[in-house]
């Protein structure tokens, strides 16, 4: 039997490089994620390859660790029975603004040590810390939807799997003002964080990229540690011959049918440059139908199509959770595009930042100060509510019908959703 919550020790640490003491304690904790996640045990190339990646994320590896004897047989006591992985990058906010952002990744819980409070023990110190540390975002992305709104996050982006029918059917309301050419995959190690960044200054939504990324898209890591030789990548470039967009892609094999190719990442710096690397992916011969797991809900591709119908999208579904960790500095980071004033009473259930605030946005600009408790507000939301509004993808207006947002003063929702609001639609195109 596994003890009992008391009995662990919570760790925090760095990668070690190679040889360098503790790189054994990162070589466990990645084996622990994968073991939670079910992937294959990783070969101790694999397991290399992962750490390099991380260590240049910078991340912050949290694990808990038995104190006691561990059961004989079992897995050693340097092995944690649960993982919890941060790196920090930024958040684009809106109108450009960005603010940096504690990311939370690897939440993993040995199944012989589930609910003993490992999850919120981790959960809980890391929030206070990165708000300890100045942040006031925290954000994830969820495996299941049940289990992080107790800790405060809500729902701020969404994706869909598309299905796209590429044959004759396929056709473009679109005049290409620049060019596609294929080239070399490896070509992406240097250009896609350059092609990417373009893309996270104008994107709210947007999360800065790990290392991972670019190794993916060129084929030089894929999920199994090795190289992937079935990449293809062709990149788009602007009427001043730069590069400013790109697709990586795989064709997966003659048996699918019909035949298909699959996105593995498309980032366009452009709206030219979005549409004519879809006019080039519908353009590869002997390919019938093109998939994309990632891409946005709100999708200009099928406004441009002259039959909209060639997407095929049955699976939306929620992507970025955030979590507010400072309800005065995020408010005040953002720029809102109607002037106005609201009250909004915001509860907490961890306390990092409950109160009640008046956000009074005039020029784009917010000061947003705490009232006493007694004043009345406008609008009462938690903080999970909060922070899903905060990017302008989910309407207030919605919320409030869902019973979460409770309107004192009336047409406060609508307001909100005013002042809330971002230039383009909310897309987030980094998975961690
Ligand atoms: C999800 C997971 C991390 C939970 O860890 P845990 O240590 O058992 O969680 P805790 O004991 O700290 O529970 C914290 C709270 O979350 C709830 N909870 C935990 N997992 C939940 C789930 N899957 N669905 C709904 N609620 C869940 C608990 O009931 C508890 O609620 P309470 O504190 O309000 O009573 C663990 O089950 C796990 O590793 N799952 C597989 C990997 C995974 O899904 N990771 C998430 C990646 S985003």
């Amino acid at each position: 039997m596994a003890e009992l919550s008391g009995d662990y020790e919570i760790r925090r640490f760095e990668v070690a490089s190679k040889g360098e003491p503790g790189y054994s304690d990162a070589e466990s904790w990645v084996k622990a994620v994968a073991f939670g996640f079910h992937e294959s045990t990783r070969t101790p190339e694999h397991v290399a390859k992962s750490l390099e990646t991380l260590r240049a994320d910078r991340r912050v590896l949290t694990g808990a660790y038995q104190t006691g004897a561990v059961a004989p047989g079992s897995f050693r006591a340097d092995v944690p029975v649960a993982t919890f992985g941060t790196f920090r990058k930024t958040l684009n906010i809106g109108f450009g603004r960005t603010l940096e952002t504690q990311l939370v990744t690897a939440v993993t819980v040995r199944t012989s040590h589930r609910r003993r409070g490992l999850l919120r023990r981790m959960m809980s110190e890391d929030l206070a810390l990165a708000k300890h540390d100045g942040l006031a975002m925290a954000a994830l992305t969820a495996s299941e939807g049940s289990i992080y709104g107790r800790f405060g996050y809500g729902v701020a982006s969404f994706e869909r799997t598309v299905t796209v029918d590429t044959t004759a059917r396929f056709q473009l309301n679109h005049q290409a003002v620049g060019t596609v050419d294929v080239a070399d995959p490896r070509v992406l190690l240097d250009l896609a964080p350059d092609v990417f960044d373009r893309v996270h200054r104008l994107t709210p939504g947007s999360i800065g990229r790990q290392e991972w990324y670019r190794q993916v898209a060129s084929g030089s890591l894929a999920r199994d540690g090795k190289e992937d030789p079935a990449i293809k990548v062709a990149l788009h470039y602007g009427p001043d011959g730069a590069v400013d967009g790109y697709v990586s892609y795989k064709f997966l094999g003659w048996d699918t049918v019909p035949h298909t190719v699959r996105v593995v990442d498309l980032v366009a710096a452009t709206n030219e440059a979005y549409l004519e690397l879809w006019q080039f992916l519908a353009a590869i011969d002997l390919v019938e139908q093109v998939t994309w797991e990632e891409a946005p809900l709100d999708d200009p591709l099928t406004w441009a199509l002259a039959d909209p119908r060639c997407i095929d999208s049955s699976d939306s579904r929620d992507m970025l959770w955030l979590r507010i960790l400072d309800v005065i500095n995020a408010l005040e980071a953002r720029h809102y595009p109607v002037d106005g004033r609201l009250v909004l009473e915001v509860p907490d259930p961890l306390g990092l930042t409950a109160g009640t605030y008046a956000l009074e946005a005039a020029g784009g600009e917010a000061a947003v100060v705490r009232l006493d408790t007694a004043a009345e507000p406008d609008l009462t939301l938690d903080v999970s509510t909060l922070s899903s509004i905060y990017l302008g993808a989910v309407c207030p207006v919605t919320l409030t019908a869902a019973g979460r947002i409770r309107e004192h003063k009336q047409g406060a929702s609508l307001q909100a959703r005013g002042m809330f609001a971002v230039e383009r639609a909310t897309h987030c195109l980094t998975h961690f």
